[in-house]
């Protein structure tokens, strides 16, 4: 079979990565990739954005199935342009995607079928909005109902922070459109757990829990990032119990209400939860693969990717079944020094090839000039390693960190130690 992965950053590497394990992959092709991606699979030149290129490059090359990455182009429609063209490609279509693309329309969702999920209200006039921040207690949460890059979601200690809140999405635009409509919703305490789940329309496979590492800086202070790492299994926070009541309260939940409601959900469904004294309760729902998430997972995935992904188009997963390295892994993220502000590109990356088969380096924002490899975005490299335990995986990943260099290089340094705590 000939692959299409669409996307450029760390999670595409992985998928890529993965994907060319598979008996059934003959070719595989990135649009539009990055350095790392290009070891692996052909580049292809074309943007995310560029939805009839990328149908005409698939249709020239005979691609039996294209994969996407990236969530502003589920939310652009681009699996429906694909089908409408006869191309089989794996992602959520554009009607479901409103489910990570509107939070209100997510919010909706989860109230109308019992989803756990914070008390919210919606809004499409400031002077409401406003109006009904006065008699909160705080602090309460401010979202932009549409993407915004990860920027779109402010806690807000007092009714000034959330008026001024209210007045940079609504008025002033700042995220564009995705501030047409906000959710203020309730400030849930506890610790957050990323959860994958394959969903086939009536079926789905649950992946192993994940943590990620929002903050910028150690112990989760500093500007939110598009995440600085991961690890999997988070066997402290993600306990039997737990995971029964994400099962039955959020997942079994999710299936009845695509039922009631009459989508067609076909993808990775990546809800954010919030794991409160009160059980967990869905922050959100990523209608694709977390980054940097599918570094750890598809690390410790056995046997073939491609298998899953095509139960998932066709309806099937209730006769597939995922296995995993009892190991957990551990991914670091290196990132230029400046980040998640703004950061000088271009700048030389060393080390990477002397560095031992027990670590795989997911590349984010790389390039090639003249045949070696510079950063070319925020988050750069994913270092991301397994070990018989966690503090070993950490070990690991952390030993090949120290090799690689690039000039003010980031990355935390307490990746995957909220694991060990007791
Ligand atoms: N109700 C809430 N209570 C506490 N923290 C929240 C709440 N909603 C969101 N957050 C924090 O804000 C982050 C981003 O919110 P999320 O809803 O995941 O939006 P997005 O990922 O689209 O920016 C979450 O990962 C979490 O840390
Ligand atoms: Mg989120």
């Amino acid at each position: 079979m000939k692959i299409l992965v669409v996307g450029g950053g760390g999670r595409e590497h992985a998928l890529v990565w993965k994907l060319k394990q598979s008996p059934h992959v003959t070719a595989i092709f990135c649009a539009p990739g990055n350095a790392g991606i290009s070891q692996l699979a052909t580049s292809v030149p074309i943007k995310v954005s560029e939805q009839k290129a990328l149908v005409e490059f698939a249709k020239a090359q005979n691609i039996d199935l294209t994969v996407v990455g990236p969530d502003d182009a589920l939310a652009a429609g681009i699996v429906d342009f694909f089908q409408a063209n006869g191309l089989r490609v794996f992602g959520p279509n554009q009607a479901a995607a409103q489910l990570e693309s509107s939070k209100v329309f997510a919010k909706d969702f989860m109230k109308r079928h019992g989803i756990p999920t914070a008390r919210s209200q919606s809004f499409e006039e400031s002077a409401e909005a406003l109006r009904y921040c006065q008699g909160l207690s705080y602090p309460v949460v401010v979202k932009a109902d549409g993407l915004a890059l990860g920027k779109g979601v402010i806690i807000a200690e007092t009714v000034e922070e959330a008026a001024l809140a209210i007045h940079e999405i609504m008025e002033l635009r700042k995220f564009g459109d995705a501030g047409r409509r906000v959710v203020i919703e309730e400030f849930l305490l506890g610790e957050e757990c990323s959860i994958h789940a394959l969903v086939d329309g009536k079926n789905y496979l649950l992946f192993p829990g994940a943590q990620d590492h929002k903050r910028a800086f150690d112990g989760d202070q500093g500007p939110n990032t598009g995440g600085m790492g991961t690890f999997s299994p988070p066997s402290k926070l993600l306990t039997p119990e737990l995971e029964n009541a994400i099962r039955e309260q959020v997942l079994d939940r999710f299936i009845a209400g695509l039922r009631a409601d009459g989508m067609d959900y076909r993808g990775m469904l990546f809800p954010g939860i919030m794991v409160t004294s009160d059980g967990p309760k869905v922050l959100e729902f990523n209608c694709r693969f977390g980054d940097p998430e599918t570094q750890v997972l598809l690390t410790r995935l056995k046997g073939d990717l491609l298998e899953l992904l095509e139960a998932t188009i066709d309806g099937r997963l209730h006769e597939v079944s995922a296995e995993w390295r009892p190991e957990p892994a551990v991914c670091v993220v290196m990132a230029s020094g400046g980040y998640p502000g703004s950061y000088p590109t271009g700048l030389p990356i060393a080390g990477l090839d002397v560095l031992s088969d027990a670590i795989t380096v997911f590349h984010a924002g790389t390039r090639l000039e003249d045949e070696h490899f510079v950063t070319a975005g925020g988050r750069v490299l994913g270092v991301t390693a397994l070990g018989a335990d966690l503090s070993q995986a950490r070990g690991c990943a952390y030993e090949a960190v120290a090799a690689i260099k690039f000039e003010n290089a980031h990355f935390r340094r307490d990746i995957g130690a909220k694991g060990l705590k007791v």
